[in-house]
């Protein structure tokens, strides 16, 4: 069995969502000592390049498919997504830990997205158009992180500065390619709340981290 944990925030220590995911990770391992822990920091090790020829690449798998082909050759651009989308798919369970950043995620969050959301890889169409998620069977904890507090929902024009992209668009892209089983724990505020305060709120956090990676 083989635990991903995809980690989106640059601040090591400092790091709220970091902190928490830790904490999982830790009674995780506990366990579950005989699984293996698969840690992709995504500020530390590098993404494949997607760019003009993945985006090309992206359309000759589509027309490949559309004619009934198997999809295209790991070459080029191409065969760093396959690596990651691999990654994935060899993972049992995934965790991700993120942090808000301008009301959505930090860009190699996106980077990793774009790189693994992938026709005939992560997800297909089927004959009535639907699209069909093919990362199945897999639950995924999101331990995410915000300076300030948002209310739960889809993003409405009328939430002003509260409009939170973070959660409800990684669910939207987790959904889109499969997951079904998606759990969430969100630290709020971090940048409201006084050392103090934010001490405690981790703590309580850390420790519903553990609780949930009981059930896992
Ligand atoms: C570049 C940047 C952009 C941020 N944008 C937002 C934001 O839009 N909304 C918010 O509530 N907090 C925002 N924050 C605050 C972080 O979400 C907060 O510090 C959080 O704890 C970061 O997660 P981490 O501690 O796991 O790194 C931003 C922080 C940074 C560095």
């Amino acid at each position: 069995m083989k635990l991903l944990h995809i980690e989106a925030s640059p601040r090591k220590e400092a790091s709220a969502s970091s902190r928490v995911a830790d904490a999982f990770v830790t009674a995780y391992r506990r366990r579950h000592p005989d699984h293996v822990i698969e840690r992709l920091a995504l500020f530390e090790e590098p993404l494949p390049a997607f760019g003009a020829e993945g985006a090309q690449q992206k359309t000759e798998q589509i027309l490949d498919l559309v004619r009934g082909g198997g999809g295209i050759e790991a070459t080029g651009e191409w065969a760093g997504v396959m690596r990651e989308v691999e990654r994935l798919a060899s993972a049992d369970k995934v965790l991700l830990s993120s942090p808000m950043w301008n009301f959505s995620i930090p860009y190699p969050l996106k980077h990793y997205i774009d790189l693994i959301c992938q026709p005939g890889l992560t997800f297909r169409v089927d004959a009535q158009g639907r699209y069909v998620g093919l990362v199945t069977g897999k639950p995924l904890q999101l331990i995410l992180a915000s300076g300030g507090s948002y209310p739960a929902g889809f993003p409405l024009e009328t939430h002003g500065p509260a409009t939170d992209f973070q959660r409800p668009y990684l669910e939207h892209v987790a959904r889109f390619i499969g997951f079904e089983d998606i759990r969430a724990i969100r630290i709020e505020r971090t940048s409201a709340l006084l050392p103090d305060a934010l001490e405690e709120l981790l703590a309580r956090r850390c420790a519903e981290a553990a609780e949930a990676a009981a059930s896992f």
